[in-house]
């Protein structure tokens, strides 16, 4: 165990009193036992061959639905208020339903951490799948039945929830690109997919309110987008990515319509679910892990984050320069944090409810992260900054408590607190683990 490292960095700011330090993980990434769940787009993404760069599979993952007694013990260690995690919606529609939920929300409470579950996580059933996934128009009414059930069961101990997860990612490598589950190609044929999932999000915030939840919110990626140069087609460039990635997803959200006439490109009676996409929220998810930099297309394909991005997109990403990467080759950027979040109080307003980071992380090798602590140490400092701009921000959540299976990457990125041995399961806490525990008990 690495955990007697050394901190030399100095003491944090302290953040407000209530303020929700937490670390997120989902369903897919860690559970494994497939054989005790419906199949999801995932399982069968991964059966087809070159889609996972190491060519594994999440059948096992970190055997969480095995060994979630020792992960929520490694989470009382942390000394963390909150754990997000995800439901997995084929795992409620298999015979034990809400079973493992249950329980795991019970140890959470016995063990003084707040659950708070995520309810769409990326692993569609393959059954809704089947007749369309997000590009069907039901699959927001399922989600909304499912959502329901979910509610049912845990709410009498759950008492934060987030509806989705990354909706912009879903749209733009689920169905634009290729690159996740269910891995279709339809660059801008995909829109529907957001309305989908847009309406979704509505529709469950309605669902857990009518089951008498509240503190709900939604977990959307967001970052800067710097154009590559003050050049007019740079700008443009760059103005249509922050629309496609930061604006497409909060604006419907916040402010109850689209952006820039995206509404006309939308299915369905859009006026009509815009009313319901933008049930007030009691608080505003942001993921967040680096600024981008874009600017005109290249007319060539480009290698950006583990993507190939293709030829004919209406812009180019480029490299930031000047700044550490992780092993990921993500650029380093805290400040980026605090411009995201000043810059979203100057866009929304009093439109934008009180914000959580529901992520934030990075991917490194190795036990001794002493880079990791780095990244976190910075981010949180940039979070702070924020705060005293007068951002009203709750909550920050580490991703990820454990190593896990990171998507199309497999399992060569690494963004626990806590290591993960594929070859036996054995956790062991990084120097980061001790980092942070350090952190909360200062807070306190
Ligand atoms: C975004 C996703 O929500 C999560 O599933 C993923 O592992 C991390 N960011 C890191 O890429």
């Amino acid at each position: 165990m690495a955990t007697d490292a050394v901190h030399p960095m100095h003491p944090l700011p302290r953040f407000p009193d209530g303020f929700l330090w937490g670390v997120s993980t989902s369903a897919h990434q860690i559970e494994g036992a497939a054989d005790l769940r419906e199949p999801s787009v995932w399982d069968v993404f991964e059966a087809e061959p070159g889609r996972i760069k190491d060519g594994s599979t999440a059948a096992v993952a970190c055997d969480h639905y095995h060994r979630h007694r020792e992960d929520v013990a490694l989470l009382a260690g942390l000394g963390v208020d909150a754990y997000r995690f995800s439901v997995s919606w084929p795992r409620v529609r298999a015979a034990g339903g809400l079973d493992f939920y249950d329980r795991l929300v019970d140890e959470l409470c016995a063990a003084g951490v707040r659950p708070v579950p995520t309810l769409f996580h990326w692993d569609l059933p393959v059954a809704l799948q089947e007749k369309g996934g997000w590009l069907d128009r039901d699959t927001a009414a399922h989600f909304a039945e499912y959502v329901s059930a979910v509610a049912d069961r845990l709410g009498d101990r759950v008492k934060k929830w987030i509806t989705l997860n990354e909706p912009a990612e879903q749209t733009l490598f689920g169905y634009a690109l290729g690159a996740h589950a269910p891995g279709r190609q339809l660059m801008f044929d995909a829109l529907p997919v957001a309305h989908h999932q847009l309406l979704a999000h509505g529709l469950a915030v309605r669902a857990l309110r009518a089951a008498g939840a509240a503190d709900i919110g939604i977990a959307n990626s967001h970052g800067p987008t710097w154009p590559a140069s003050n050049a007019p087609a740079d700008l443009e460039a760059a103005a249509f990515y922050d629309l496609l990635l930061n604006r497409l997803f909060a604006e419907p959200v916040l402010l109850g319509e689209y952006p820039d006439g995206m509404g006309d490109l939308m299915p369905g009676d859009v006026a009509a679910d815009l009313k319901v996409i933008a049930e007030p929220l009691d608080w505003y998810g942001v993921n967040y892990y680096a600024p981008t930099k874009v600017g005109a297309p290249q007319g060539t394909e480009i290698e950006f984050g583990g993507l190939t991005l293709p030829a004919e997109l209406p812009f180019s990403v480029q490299d930031i320069e000047d700044v550490p990467v992780t092993d990921f080759g993500w650029p380093v950027v805290p400040e980026g944090l605090t411009e995201l979040l000043t810059g979203f109080r100057d866009r929304y307003g009093d439109r934008l409810p009180p914000v959580v980071i529901t992520e934030n992380g990075c991917s490194y090798e190795g036990v001794d992260d002493q880079d990791r602590i780095a990244y976190l140490d910075g981010h949180v400092r940039a979070l702070h900054r924020a705060v005293e701009a007068g951002v009203d921000v709750r909550g920050y959540f580490v991703w990820s408590l454990l190593d896990n299976f990171e998507w199309a990457e497999g399992y060569a990125r690494r963004f626990g607190l806590v290591h993960v041995d594929y070859a036996t399961l054995a956790r062991t806490p990084k120097s980061s683990y001790a980092w942070y525990r350090d952190v909360l008990r200062a807070q306190r």
